[in-house]
């Protein structure tokens, strides 16, 4: 092996950049040369490659977004771009290639592999934390810390003037965001579609905090009765209430790194060159317990993680 190519796909997500370097750096120690996939799938299929060394790679570990771009690919969900995209791997002589995403990113990692040989290795890079075989994807943690704070302060606006308010976090598939940032911030109701919203429920919890008090509900944007939208306007429809919206929206995917992202990213970069040194393939290199492991990539999707039962326990405990 002597050629690598590294290339983010799907949402971007914060400490992408650190993985970035950190397979550029850890390539360069082995012995190995770093092609950049700009732009994703699509820049595979249009053949944007670029060559990554220590001073293009230098001063990004702080930075949100990603370096090397990305996109949502739909030519490469057809067989035809995939053809496309392997011989493009071919023409610029990849042995291997990193492919730091979501489940999407890794669907189409898994039938290039299986339509095309070609050796490659997934990384979870996603704010979501959807992806099973690994404990938290790189991006997770700015997210919930962005979200926290923005919360923060809307509470202060809420408490101020006693106003209920609905606010609308990420995640499509899943509820990991909306349950942490809940209890981080001591919301009086979170709605996520592992758990049945109850509007009767959710009205006597609003009764319970006082009509004229400040009382916080967090809605993830997969719940199974619509998005904070909805609610709000469910609840002035039953029972007359008036409440805000806030919709936090794409602000949840960026920003500067927490430590706990840049060391994520960095670790799991390190990690899959190694893997692919080591001969892995069609796997994701996650993180769990504190150890490396190795998930074969079909599993990170058809096995749905599961949001922890200790935070939906908490939520309903402490309000
Ligand atoms: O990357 C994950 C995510 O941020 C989801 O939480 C959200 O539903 C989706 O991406 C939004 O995607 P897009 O930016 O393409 O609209």
């Amino acid at each position: 092996m002597k050629r690598i190519a590294v290339f983010t796909s799907g949402g971007d997500a914060p400490g992408m950049n650190a993985h970035i370097r950190a397979v550029e750096r850890t390539a360069g120690k082995r012995g190995l040369e770093v092609i950049g996939i700009i732009g994703g799938y699509a820049g595979m299929i249009a053949g944007h490659f670029e060559v990554l060394d220590r001073i293009r790679t230098a001063n990004i570990l702080d930075r949100g977004g990603t370096v090397l771009k990305t996109s949502r690919c739909e030519e490469f969900m057809h067989p035809d771009g995939r053809t496309k995209a392997a011989e493009q791997l071919v023409k610029h002589g990849i042995d291997a290639v990193i492919a730091c995403g979501g489940d999407g990113t890794f669907s189409g990692a898994h039938f290039l592999n299986a339509e095309h040989g070609v050796t490659i290795i997934g990384t979870p890079g996603t704010i979501d934390n959807d992806l099973s075989g690994t404990d938290y994807t790189i991006g997770y943690d700015t997210a919930i810390n962005t979200a926290t704070a923005a919360i923060d302060k809307i509470r202060d606006t809420a408490d101020s003037h006693g106003r209920l308010f609905f606010i609308e976090v990420m995640g499509r598939h899943a509820g990991f965001i909306a349950m942490d940032v809940g209890v981080a911030t001591g919301a009086e109701y979170v709605a996520v579609h592992e758990t049945l919203t109850d509007i009767e429920v959710l009205y006597q919890r609003i009764i319970a905090q006082g009509l004229d008090s400040r009382t916080i509900v967090i809605v993830g944007e997969g719940d199974e009765l619509g998005g904070a939208y909805e609610l709000s306007r469910t609840m002035e429809e039953r029972y007359g209430l008036a409440s805000k919206v806030s919709i936090l929206g794409h602000m949840q995917r960026g920003g500067s790194p927490t430590v706990r992202d840049r060391v994520l990213g960095a670790r799991l970069g390190a990690a899959a060159v190694d893997a692919l040194l080591e001969g892995y393939s069609n796997v994701m290199i996650g993180e769990i317990g504190g150890s490396i492991t190795y998930v074969p990539l079909r599993e990170t999707w058809e096995n749905r993680k599961q949001v922890p039962q200790y935070l939906l326990e908490l939520a309903h405990l402490l309000v």
